[in-house]
């Protein structure tokens, strides 16, 4: 670890810091990112080899914006700007920067200038799509630096000083809507910096394990497992690094799928050995949901009866100082209220009020990754597959399934038709290639005939979806034949149901749940 590499990012509050460390790390490299206001000294003990500025809302030209202290430009780091990490450096450096009278956003050409690294070995590099977000930009380019880029609206989209390896982009490469904009950052860290990839998610767990001995040190933490991967992970690593300090508690709300605990807990407990207080509170949950239909009722009661039952475990156990959570990246920009510098934004999302009503310390191993990457963590972890390629499963679980009304009976039949969907979907290699899918029970009853006599029964809707992040969706084009399959299995083996309908929608405009 200690000989590796290292990237030191300087965030001044992009909503794009997050995304500049996850391409330095699909690139096999280290990096860290510190609120720009950090000690330099405390920078210069990690030892960097180059510097990335990101983005920030502010501008240079107000006073009170977060400012780059000499020091980083005394060192002689490879840096590469960005956004205002660029207008910061042509600032300081004895260039001209400007307020541009309206800001440009979205995308623009590009055209590189002047064989600069950064663009080495990228065909379309004459006109190339990148993405803008900014107000000011620079006027005139500091002593020594060259002209690198231009857009049809700012001459200098790009600047560079060839000799002191200081480069700097009005643009985001960071960003899936630039054009090579992985490249573009891989040819800072490889043909600016000279850095060697050796970073892997192997050495993420090491150094993850590591940081969460150092925050908590010997005290206790109280995690709520919910049997996803993302509560699991985290689980795992807190438990790595300090054993059975950690406490989980998992909460049966009776809203589980078919065998969840056992799948999850039972694993769990016999290859981790991790504490799990198992919590049987199905009953408390299911009668305060009785006779609610309003999905938004639901999800409140869900809420709040969570965090009582989970308030009160956590209470039973003597001197608990943090509450860890499986947070992860997405999550944390979503809850942004945009400020400042993103290491200061607060963590007020997830079950809503847990850590304000339990006054504990937060402590979120998984803060800093995407879905994806929780994914490969949890392999390194010696996770199986099963575990790993879970769907998502939501919070207020199959309460948002049912539609309608919450009965022990309507439970029971979705969690049969659900568990032909989820068998299914695995006997046929597609649970893998979907993001999610699962059966809805719909608040109807249809006819239907069964030999001689006519049915009056329930409609179960089938929803499964394609997603990179749940943002979006599509709904999966699943063969014929296994829809056939399931809807089969569905009307013969689950009593009460005589009817399967599939659920054609894609999100927008609809959504990946019912409820
Ligand atoms: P929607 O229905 O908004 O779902 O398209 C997007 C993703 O989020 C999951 N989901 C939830 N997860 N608590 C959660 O933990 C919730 O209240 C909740 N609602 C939806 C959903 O399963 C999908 O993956």
């Amino acid at each position: 670890m200690l000989n590796q590499d290292k990237v030191i990012i300087l965030d001044f509050g992009s909503q794009f810091t997050q995304l500049i460390a996850r391409r330095i790390r699909e690139a096999g490299v280290y990096s860290e990112i510190h609120p720009c206001n950090v000690d330099p000294e405390k920078i210069k003990a990690l030892n960097p080899q180059a510097l990335i500025l990101s983005g920030g809302p502010s501008s240079v030209l107000e006073g009170g914006c977060p400012d780059l202290p000499p020091e980083y430009l005394e060192w002689g780091l490879p840096t590469l700007g960005i956004c205002y990490g660029m207008q910061l450096l042509a600032h300081k450096m004895g260039g001209k920067v400007v307020a541009s009278t309206d800001r440009e956003y979205g995308r623009a050409d590009f055209y590189a200038m002047n064989e600069c690294p950064l663009f080495e070995g990228i065909e379309k590099k004459d006109k190339l799509t990148v993405w803008m977000s900014h107000g000011d930009r620079v006027e005139a380019i500091p002593p020594g630096f060259e002209q690198m880029g231009r857009t049809e609206s700012i001459d200098f989209a790009a600047m560079g000083h060839v000799e002191k390896k200081v480069y700097a982009l009005q643009f985001h490469p960071e960003v899936a809507h630039t054009e090579e904009g992985a490249q573009i950052i891989q040819n800072f860290l490889f043909k600016v910096a000279n850095l060697t990839p050796s970073w892997s998610m192997a050495s993420f767990v090491e150094t993850c394990i590591e940081d969460l001995r150092k925050q908590v040190g010997d005290s206790k933490v109280v995690l709520g497992l919910s049997g996803g991967i993302d509560s699991t992970v985290a689980a795992v690593l807190l438990h790595r690094a300090i054993g059975k300090n950690l406490h989980c508690i998992f909460v049966d709300n009776g809203l589980l799928r078919m065998g969840e605990k056992q799948e999850v807990i039972g694993f769990l407990e016999e290859h981790f050995e991790l504490n799990v207080k198992f919590v049987d509170a199905a009953d408390e949950f299911l009668g305060k949901l009785e006779g609610v239909s309003d999905p938004e009722e639901k999800r409140k009661i869900i809420g709040y009866t969570f965090i009582d039952v989970f308030d009160r475990e956590a209470k039973a156990i003597d001197g608990v100082e943090y509450l860890g959570q499986g947070t992860l990246y997405p999550d944390v920009i979503e809850s942004e209220s945009f400020k400042g510098p993103s290491a200061v934004i607060k963590s007020h999302h997830n079950v809503g009020g847990l850590p304000e009503k339990m006054n504990l310390k937060l402590v979120e191993p998984l803060r800093e990754l995407f879905k994806d990457e929780v994914r490969r963590a949890a392999y390194e972890l010696g996770m199986p597959d099963h575990i790993i390629w879970r769907h998502p499963f939501p919070g207020p679980g199959l309460s948002i399934r049912v539609i309608g009304e919450i009965t022990e009976e309507r439970l029971e039949i979705l969690r049969l038709a659900d568990r032909i969907v989820q068998n299914e979907l695995m006997a046929s290699d597609w649970y893998r290639k979907v993001w999610q899918g699962f059966a809805v029970l719909l608040p109807l009853k249809t006819v239907g005939v069964m030999g001689d006599d006519r049915t009056y029964e329930h409609v179960i809707a089938l929803r499964v979806v394609d997603s990179l992040d749940a943002m979006t969706a599509d709904w999966s084009r699943l063969p014929s034949e296994l829809l056939a399959r399931i809807s089969n299995r569905i009307i013969n083996e689950v009593k009460g149901v005589n009817r399967v309908v599939l659920d054609i929608s894609s999100k927008p405009p609809s959504t990946i749940e019912w409820e």
